[in-house]
């Protein structure tokens, strides 16, 4: 998969798949992005890939706002003039709470990221790729935009509503050049992860997976530079499974 100078964004690329992600881009060649709402995280990644002799810069915003996410597709054309491969990774979860539990706050928050936020990445990216004339989008959806979770119904909500937003534009967009599709993971140990559980249903979602495993980030990020590589040229609108196994049967 060869990405000699291509241009590619991963938001939250500052952690977790979306770290794992700008890597592998940066190992096959690219120019990375690194767009985070933690400024330390970007740059520490995009850092990392400059150390080791590639070419990255560190962008500090928050996907749920227009204005910061319009100036980060500015901030990369003034440097690169182009963005071949956008990566919309940046999510967030919610406590675990059955849905009478749960908070508008909570609410809020997590669909102006996970929901909002993919959708204004879209808007400003497809702008873009229209004007160069072409370009390929893949966004981090999950196992759960194909199977339900009790406790998580607005993380759920959020990302079938992701799968459906990719296949729609998927759609809109394959005559002009730009492809569209989704990664949906299964349960990958991420700080995401990590920070809203505990060892005892760590093992529970690794069991939930017919390989009994965790997945790791390094095995969600070769999907989606498949898809994002000229190997899927025939591929848009895929929700593409990278989950052990677990929305097989
Ligand atoms: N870890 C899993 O098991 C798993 C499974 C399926 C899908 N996902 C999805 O993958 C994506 C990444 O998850 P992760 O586990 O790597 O999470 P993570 O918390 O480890 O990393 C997410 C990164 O996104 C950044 N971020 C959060 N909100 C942001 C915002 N508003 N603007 C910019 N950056 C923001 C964070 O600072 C962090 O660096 C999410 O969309 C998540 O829903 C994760």
């Amino acid at each position: 998969m060869d990405f000699e100078n291509r241009v590619v964004l991963v938001t939250g690329g500052g952690a977790g798949l979306g770290e794992a992600c700008a890597l592998e881009f940066a190992a096959q060649g690219a120019r990375v992005a690194v767009a985070d709402w933690s400024a330390e995280s970007a740059e520490r990644v995009a850092s990392r890939i400059n150390d080791n002799g590639g070419e990255a810069i560190a962008l500090a915003i928050d996907v749920s706002r227009a204005d910061q996410v319009d100036e980060m597709v500015n901030r990369i054309l003034s440097p690169w003039g182009r963005l071949d491969v956008a990566v919309n990774n940046a999510g967030v979860s919610a406590p675990i709470k059955p849905l009478a539990e749960t908070e508008e706050d909570d609410y809020e928050r997590l669909m102006g990221v996970n929901l909002k936020g993919v959708w204004l990445c879209m808007r400003a990216e497809l702008r873009q790729m229209l004007k160069q004339g072409g370009g390929n989008i893949v966004n981090m959806a999950s196992a759960l935009s194909k199977r339900v979770f009790p406790g998580a119904s607005f993380y759920v909500a959020s990302k079938f509503a992701v799968a459906g937003m990719t296949r729609t534009a998927a759609l809109e967009y394959a005559e002009q050049g730009i492809r569209i599709n989704a990664v949906c993971p299964g349960n990958v140990r991420t700080p995401l992860l990590e920070s809203t559980t505990d060892a005892q249903t760590q093992q529970i979602l690794a069991g939930l997976h017919a390989m009994k495993r965790m997945g790791t980030p390094e095995e969600v990020a070769q999907a989606v530079l498949w898809l994002a590589s000229g190997r899927a040229s025939f591929c848009t609108g895929n929700l593409m499974s990278v989950d052990g196994g677990w929305t097989a049967g």
